[in-house]
């Protein structure tokens, strides 16, 4: 693994970022099953959506894992996905010895026509989430399956596995939980070091992410290395891409300063800096806190500094080093975010700088 990892590394740095928002058509087939071979996937169209290592909330972690294959098939009452992607090591068994299951999971915005942070959703904007774990390829691990979710008191609280994938929901980072309904059945296989695994549910679910017609629906993913200790937080994730249903088009904005307000929204950067960027959340042990607002960056920042910002990230550093380390940081976002993007952000941010009395007349 680790000498994969090394090459990997070696032929990210050589190629540019994929784009960072794919479109996923979800086309109509006849009938369909949780075989993760079915020859239906075969002609159903594939994005390949890049995952950057969770860096924003302690425990920070993953990275082993860079991008995640994508299809998408519905039947008259059925939406599948099909998540592939290559690892060379196969980790399903669990013990509670410090060994980690692979896994992945998607994500979708709870209420229709919403777009909350892609990281866990927010206070009042909830997401959908379907999470699979390799444990549950083997029925007799089951027993023994326990995962890790991230809470804010306790980072090792376990909850065990259920048989099948998880339908969970959260209001941002720490409330994740099971849904009443666990409406999400799946599959998977390891085969030539590559997993590939089908997630189901019907198109419509009670209080579960609505597959509207004619929409364009974001979507996310995470990815789990058991391998490589991921585990919990300790994730590689995505921001939100569409799934385009019956010919949704996702919208193009011309206006260049909605296009990167709606960066600003689809990376969930309003979850630290504020919905309009005015000032950010709590961050308790940090020496900036609450998290800086982000209006007056023309004044603090050149074009190119605000930028090594964004793709380099930066941890909070703490105010003070023998206290409370802060919880929450700055991802690198260079793994997910193309030049488009960047510049439309930047331009974004630099437009909130309030006008000074006097520049105005
Ligand atoms: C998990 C919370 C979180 C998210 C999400 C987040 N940031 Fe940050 N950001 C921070 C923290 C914390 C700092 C301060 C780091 C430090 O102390 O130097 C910061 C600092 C910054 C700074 C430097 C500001 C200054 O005055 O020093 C910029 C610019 C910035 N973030 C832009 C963004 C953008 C753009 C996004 C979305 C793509 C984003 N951030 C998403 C937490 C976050």
């Amino acid at each position: 693994m680790k000498r994969m990892r090394h090459l990997f590394v070696l032929i990210a740095a050589a190629v540019p970022a994929l784009a960072a928002q794919q479109n996923l058509v979800s086309n109509k087939t006849d009938k369909l099953g949780l075989d993760p071979y079915a020859s239906a996937w075969e002609k159903a169209a594939a994005v390949k959506v890049a995952v950057a290592p969770q860096k924003l909330v302690v425990p920070q972690g993953g990275g082993a894992i860079s991008s995640v294959e994508v299809q998408s098939l519905r039947t008259a009452s059925e939406i599948f996905f099909r998540l592939r992607w290559a690892d060379p090591s196969k980790s399903e068994d669990l013990e509670l010895s410090g060994q980690f299951v692979d896994g992945v999971a998607l994500e979708f915005p709870l209420a229709a026509g919403s777009m909350p942070a892609p990281m866990m959703g927010e206070k009042g904007n909830p997401v959908n989430v379907w999470r699979w774990s390799a444990a549950m390829a083997k029925p007799e691990h089951y027993a023994k399956a326990y995962s890790d979710y991230y809470r804010p008191d306790a980072i090792h609280n376990t909850i065990k596995y259920s048989v099948r994938p998880e339908d969970l929901v959260a209001e941002g980072w720490g409330t994740i939980g099971r849904r009443r309904e666990q409406a999400v059945d799946g599959a998977g296989d390891w085969k030539d070091g590559t997993w590939t695994v089908v997630l189901r549910r019907k198109l419509r679910a009670p209080g579960g992410a609505a597959f509207a017609g004619g929409s364009v629906i974001p979507f996310a993913l995470a990815v789990w290395e058991g391998g490589s200790q991921e585990r919990g937080p300790a994730k590689s994730f995505s921001v939100w891409n569409n799934l385009l249903l019956d010919h949704g088009i996702p919208a193009k904005p011309k206006n260049p300063l909605i296009a990167g307000k709606i960066v600003y929204q689809r990376y969930g950067c309003g979850a630290c800096h504020g919905a309009d960027a005015k000032g950010g959340v709590p961050n308790p042990g940090s020496q900036t806190d609450p998290i800086p607002a982000l209006n007056r960056v023309a004044e603090g920042f050149t074009e190119d500094e605000i930028k090594k910002v964004i793709l380099n990230g930066r941890n909070a550093a703490p105010a003070d080093p023998n206290g409370i380390a802060p919880r929450l940081h700055m991802n690198s976002w260079k793994a997910l975010m193309d030049e488009e993007e960047v510049h439309a952000l930047i331009d974004y941010l630099f437009s909130l700088m309030p006008k000074e009395k006097g520049q105005e007349w």
